[in-house]
């Protein structure tokens, strides 16, 4: 959800792979909005068309050999599946950052659930918009328990133990 922590540790884990010689890049939900995606807005459609956009432009990056970060919401398990069927399901990795709800919105670092909760969002996700949690993500991180570099710690050693990255670097 928003303000959970997803552009923190994706930019957190683009320092670390390049600090390992991996080459990597983020796909940020915010940042794509503002030109690539800036034509969407949040309804079901909108987000499903957001989503698989991102998810094209990861996997031409994959095929050049990057490590494509994505920082979006996806709020629906669709959403999730479709990424996975275009980037191919060797490549894909599901992190879902489960930070609780209360946790979003009392951080509110961009103003938005104040906002919403005011009305002026109203489909703002978690408040008049729905948040379906993956069921079975393949990382989950806590980061409302653990700290940044220790979230960063958690995705390099799986990318390294389940999909190769960094063979020789990372041990
Ligand atoms: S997604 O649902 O379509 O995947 P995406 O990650 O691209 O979302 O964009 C979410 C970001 O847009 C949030 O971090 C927030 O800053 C901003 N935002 C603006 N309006 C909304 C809204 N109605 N729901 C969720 N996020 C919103």
């Amino acid at each position: 959800m928003s303000g959970a922590g997803k552009s923190t540790i994706a930019r957190a884990l683009v320092e670390r792979l390049k600090a390992l010689g991996i080459r990597s890049t983020v796909l940020d939900g915010d940042v794509l909005r503002t030109g690539l995606n800036s034509d969407l807005g949040f309804s079901e459609a909108d987000r499903t068309e957001n989503l698989r956009r991102v998810a094209h432009v990861a996997d031409l990056f994959c095929r050049e050999g990057f490590v494509a970060i994505t920082a979006t919401i996806s709020p629906e398990p669709e959403h999730r599946d479709n990424a996975r069927r275009i980037v191919g399901d060797d490549r894909f990795v599901e992190v879902f950052i489960d930070t609780p709800f209360e946790i979003c919105e009392e951080r509110d670092p961009k103003g938005l659930y104040k906002r919403a909760r005011r009305g002026e969002i109203p489909q703002f996700t978690g408040i008049g918009s729905p948040y379906h949690a993956p069921a079975h993500p393949d990382l989950t991180l806590r980061t409302h328990s653990a700290s940044v570099e220790r979230c960063v710690d958690d995705i390099v050693e799986h990318l390294a133990r389940k999909h190769h990255v960094g063979a020789g670097v990372i041990g």
